[in-house]
């Protein structure tokens, strides 16, 4: 049983598997699915604190959360101590979370030339006045979301001031920000910080099955593990994932329906959380058809559609024509 409960302040999870904040993503749709399947927490797409505050405080709260989503926590992202601890104390008050984290790891250039994300590990002086000040105004439990830096030590400095901070939580995705997704994400940098700080770590970068996740939380030591990518089009990994990790056994291989079935659930969510209109339907049947055997052919044929209807008619379709 190598499943381990994590505690964030005095919420106690059921586990430890994460699900990683993903902008235009991990809606609350997407959340509930990989909910469903064994993430342990999940996090909002990274909100813009400066634009929590100053514009579109309704559009940016409306959807975000429900009663069903639970335990969730929610990630900003600003350069600014004084803009994001406004906007975690509205997160707060209206949203309730169970952890407020800082974006300190995106890479994006529209992030970084803003100062936010990556940018901010630069600046350890202005990381630390913003950990502090959201500990001490926050009755929630603060986090940070790292990315490494070039040399180890300077990684270690970057997560003891985090810790020194306040800050009950740190993930730490394996790759330098420079790196974007290119390499392979350093888990032995993710070991070292694990070894430094005493506040839970959570280990983030390339867990994409069964064996990258034991092999990630056995070599880390970390508290627990934070799923990204693999999980676009495949919430059912964390089930995957925390069944391997219970009982040391993997699960059959997926059927060929569950794809268009896990499609089919989360277009009924969004429609049921009335955030239907707000993605991108195309771009995420993509992800859900990955694997399928003729997706290449399947893809093309979605960029013509307009509907969610006719979408899933199309995946159906494709997978009945393969027995
Ligand atoms: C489409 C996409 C959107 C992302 N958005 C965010 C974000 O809003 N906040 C954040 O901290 N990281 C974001 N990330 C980074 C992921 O949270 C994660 O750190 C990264 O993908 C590495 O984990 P993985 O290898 O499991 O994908 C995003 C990544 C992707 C692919």
């Amino acid at each position: 049983m190598k499943l381990k409960k994590l505690t964030i302040g005095s919420t106690e999870l059921p586990g430890n598997l994460l699900l990683a904040p993903m902008a235009d993503v991990t809606n609350l749709a997407f959340r509930l699915l990989c909910r469903q399947y064994g993430a342990d927490l999940t996090y909002t797409e990274m909100i813009n604190a400066d634009a929590l505050i100053n514009e579109n405080r309704k559009a940016l709260m409306k959807g975000l959360t429900d009663q069903e989503d639970w335990p969730f926590g929610v990630q900003l992202v600003g350069n600014s101590p004084e803009s994001l601890r406004e906007a975690a104390l509205l997160v707060e008050e209206e949203l309730r979370p169970v952890v407020i984290d800082v974006n300190m790891g995106c890479p994006a250039k529209c992030i970084t030339r803003a100062g936010c994300g990556s940018a901010l590990l630069k600046s350890p002086e202005i990381v630390h006045k913003i950990i502090s000040g959201l500990v001490d105004s926050l009755e929630t439990p603060v986090s940070a979301k790292v990315r490494i830096l070039g040399r180890e030590e300077e990684s270690l400095e970057i997560a003891r001031l985090i810790e020194d901070a306040g800050a009950l939580a740190l993930t730490v995705h394996g790759r330098t920000a420079e790196q974007m997704y290119s390499g392979s994400s350093d888990l032995g940098q993710i070991r070292a910080i694990k070894n430094e700080v005493s506040i839970p770590v959570i280990a983030n970068g390339d867990i994409r099955d069964e064996e990258s996740a034991e092999h990630a939380l056995e070599f880390t030591g970390c508290d627990g593990l934070m799923v990204g990518r693999a999980a676009m089009g495949n919430p059912f990994i964390f089930w995957r994932i925390r069944h391997y990790l219970e009982t040391g056994e993997k699960l059959e291989p997926d059927p060929r329906t569950r794809q268009f079935e896990d499609f089919e659930a989360y277009i009924n969510l969004l429609e049921e959380y009335g955030i239907l209109s707000s993605i991108n339907l195309r771009m995420q049947a993509q992800w859900f058809t990955k694997g399928l055997h003729g997706s290449r052919h399947i893809r093309e044929k979605i960029n013509g559609l307009k509907d969610a209807k006719s979408i899933i008619e199309l995946m159906k379709s494709s997978c009945r024509k393969e027995y």
